[in-house]
């Protein structure tokens, strides 16, 4: 078990460009490597997911704590092998991300609802219907298991915005405001 690096945006943009492979076999391998995405996102305030590639294990896992839009976070759930059996329209919406650190968009199209098939850590087939930031969270999620960062999914990059402190605390700035920017 241990607190693992979370890879970045762009210097190590290859591993998360990198796709993953589907897990044969939910094993003790997989369930540490559950745990350790477990302690990683919670050494990491403010994340509400976090996928393997992003700890540069390239294997279909992610983990999400469902109950973002109602302030009643849930404990982190395991996703293995999710899929996406339906999905609803396409909102424009929030997306972070712990590998894109200061920025963040209010605008990325995102499945209003989603349903989506997975196993749990015990290898147990189960299904799920998620809407709003739950519906954004595991579509954000599976996007890393593709190799796809919400970046890809803005339509233009001043839709982006950078956290930057100030005297009265954080806010939160366009990056466009910004140039050069990124
Ligand atoms: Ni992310």
């Amino acid at each position: 078990m241990a607190i693992r690096k979370i890879i970045k945006y762009p210097e190590q943009e290859a591993l998360l460009r990198k796709p993953s492979a589907k897990v044969a076999k939910v094993d003790k391998q997989i369930r540490r490597l559950i745990q350790d995405l477990k302690e990683t996102l919670a050494d990491h305030g403010g994340g509400a997911g976090l996928a393997a590639p992003q700890i540069g294990v390239h294997v279909r896992v992610t983990i999400v704590q469902f109950g973002q839009d109602e302030n009643n976070i849930q404990p982190p759930l395991a996703l293995i092998n999710p899929e996406i059996t339906a999905a609803g329209e396409l909102r424009p919406g929030f997306d972070g991300c712990l590998s894109i650190p200061g920025l963040a968009t209010w605008d990325t199209p995102r499945p209003e609802t989603l349903t989506f098939t997975a196993l749990d850590e015990k290898g147990q087939p189960f299904e799920m219907e998620v809407r709003g930031a739950d519906a954004r969270l595991v579509h954000h999620e599976i996007d890393h298991l593709d190799g796809i960062l919400y970046l890809d999914r803005l339509e233009d990059l001043s839709k982006l915005y950078r956290r930057v402190q100030t005297q009265k605390g954080e806010k939160w700035v366009s990056l466009d405001a910004l140039k050069p920017g990124l």
